[in-house]
């Protein structure tokens, strides 16, 4: 058994947790939307056609935030084709994934549907086939009380109430030569500038998204990135990023260069930072630019064309991955890295939310949940709080991309308020367990309260509709022990870990 040592400090704060770190994404793609979202044939519908086996768990795992409607998709949506009387909206040919379109839901039945589920809306425009015109007309809509052409439709649609959507994107992967309408980065920064602009007029109280570039293996990734903050820092709060990691053809071997992949996560949430505070030094200006890290994930399939055969119809089993453990892992991983520059990442959505590439799976017989839901309702339950530093003293590895990988991964979560302590642990060993040792000398009268573990001897099990829980959280009872103040945990091998730790009350 390996062993290591992790420290850290209550004072040492890095931030506090933004709660929309935990957001996700959901698309018209695929059966994300349909059959995953809404499905009025479904026996699990409600009067609105909303799946509600889906929105129960949607609720279990604690997502905050939704990004909608796309993604490439929006890139050549007409928002208004998909308000009104449903019999009158159109069926479109949806271009960016070569589905069929019926617009039978769109920005009214989001809106409903994330009041119902206490979700934070996250909008985005069309920078892609259209610009400022149709944009500000879709905020009017939204969020104008009434008396105006757009307000009084939405009124007339049924919606007396504004919507009052605060968070909003500018477009989306602008800098992706497969993205309908891309361009480059002057360009795309004037015309998201001119946007913004006009948005922030309209409604001051909201926050605005620029894309940044697409991805860290783009050419274009940190020109683009640096362009659009400093075009765009008067108008804008956050740069978006983008970070995919591909599972595809993957022997066991490459297992452990694969559990590695936080350390290209982070380096990219750091040069994300930097193109964002050069631009702040240019602008002569204390004003910060944060990150909404809006699409992250495991990936298996290409995101590439649909086979002929399903080419334009609506709903096709779309980039529907099957998760395993080793992709829990690489989530938990992540979060814990963005819990790590806390200070600065404030948004995340996990790409995405039902069916296409999704923690949700749903069939006629109900919704279950993949391996990588478990990772992210521990993440949403227990990472509430102030992010602290900590650090770990652990054999390290090489990989085939990394160098110097430490098996154990730490991040701590403090919530002062309620008197709990989270400490987040990872464990990349592929073979051996490791005792660690926490040393908590500044958290007196604390008792552990659990120890839940995702793991398990198999790094390749999956959940299936038939086995819903070959991957799941359990509670190790006796993972972890405290004695003055040092926690001694037995973290096991290839796991993800939340040690919870709850204040006792002090008897006089
Ligand atoms: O999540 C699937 C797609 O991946 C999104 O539409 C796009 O933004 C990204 O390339």
């Amino acid at each position: 058994m390996k062993r290591a040592v992790m420290r850290t400090d209550r004072y040492f704060e890095i931030g506090k947790v933004d709660n929309r770190l935990f957001g996700s994404f959901l698309e018209h793609m695929g059966r994300a939307v349909y059959e995953g979202i809404y499905q009025p044939e479904s026996d699990f519908a409600d009067e609105n056609g909303i799946r509600t086996d889906t929105s129960a768990l949607i609720r279990e795992m604690g997502v905050s935030t939704v990004r909608y409607p796309g993604g490439n998709f929006v890139s050549a949506y007409n928002w208004e084709d998909g308000v009104g009387p449903r019999e009158k909206r159109p069926v479109r040919l949806e271009a960016a994934w070569q589905n069929l379109e019926d617009n039978s839901f769109g920005t009214n039945e989001f809106a409903e549907w994330s009041v119902k589920n206490g979700i934070i809306p996250m909008m985005a425009v069309n920078l892609g086939t259209r610009g400022v015109d149709a944009a500000k007309n879709l905020l009017e809509y939204c969020n104008f009380p009434g008396g105006t052409y757009y307000s009084d439709l939405r009124i007339k649609h049924g919606f007396a109430r504004p919507h009052n959507i605060k968070l909003w994107c500018l477009g989306n992967e602008m800098d992706g030569p497969w993205q309908i309408g891309h361009r480059d980065a002057d360009d795309y920064a004037s015309l998201a500038a001119q946007t913004a602009k006009v948005m922030k007029d309209i409604d001051p109280e909201i926050e605005l998204v620029a894309c940044g570039s697409a991805g860290s293996g783009m050419a274009t990734f940190g020109k683009w990135d640096a362009t659009v903050a400093m075009r765009c820092m008067k108008y804008i709060d956050y740069v978006s990023m983008h970070a995919y990691f591909d599972n595809r053809n993957r022997t066991p071997e490459d297992t452990s260069d694969y559990l590695a992949h936080a350390l290209a996560f982070e380096e990219q949430i750091k040069s994300v930072i930097a193109c964002c505070d050069y631009a702040s030094a240019v602008n002569k200006t204390k004003k910060r630019i944060n990150l909404s890290i809006d699409e992250w994930n495991a990936v298996y399939r290409p995101h590439g064309k649909l086979p002929a055969d399903v080419r334009w119809t609506k709903a096709p089993h779309q980039i529907e991955d099957v998760y395993n453990l080793e992709d829990a892992l690489l989530v938990g991983s992540l979060f814990m890295t963005m819990f790590n520059h806390a200070d600065r990442v404030k948004i995340s959505c996990l790409a995405q939310l039902v069916n296409v590439i999704a923690p949700i799976m749903t069939s006629d017989k109900g919704a279950w949940r993949q391996t990588i839901f478990y990772p992210f309702m521990y993440c949403s339950r227990y990472g509430k709080g102030t992010a602290l530093q900590s650090c770990v003293e652990c054999e390290k590895y090489d990989s085939k991309h990394y160098s110097d990988v430490p098996y154990i991964f730490s991040s701590v979560i403090f919530d002062d308020d309620n008197g709990r302590l989270a400490v987040f642990i990872m464990n990349r060993d592929l073979e051996e367990d490791c005792i660690l040792e926490s040393d908590l000398r500044q958290f007196e009268n604390y008792a552990v309260e659990r120890h839940i573990a995702v793991g398990g001897d198999d790094i390749k099990a999956v959940n299936s509709e038939q086995i819903t829980d070959a991957v799941r959280g359990k509670d190790r009872p006796a993972g972890s022990t405290l004695d003055e103040s040092i926690l001694r945990s037995v973290i096991e091998k290839h796991s993800f870990n939340v040690i919870l730790l709850k204040r006792q009350n002090k008897t006089i």
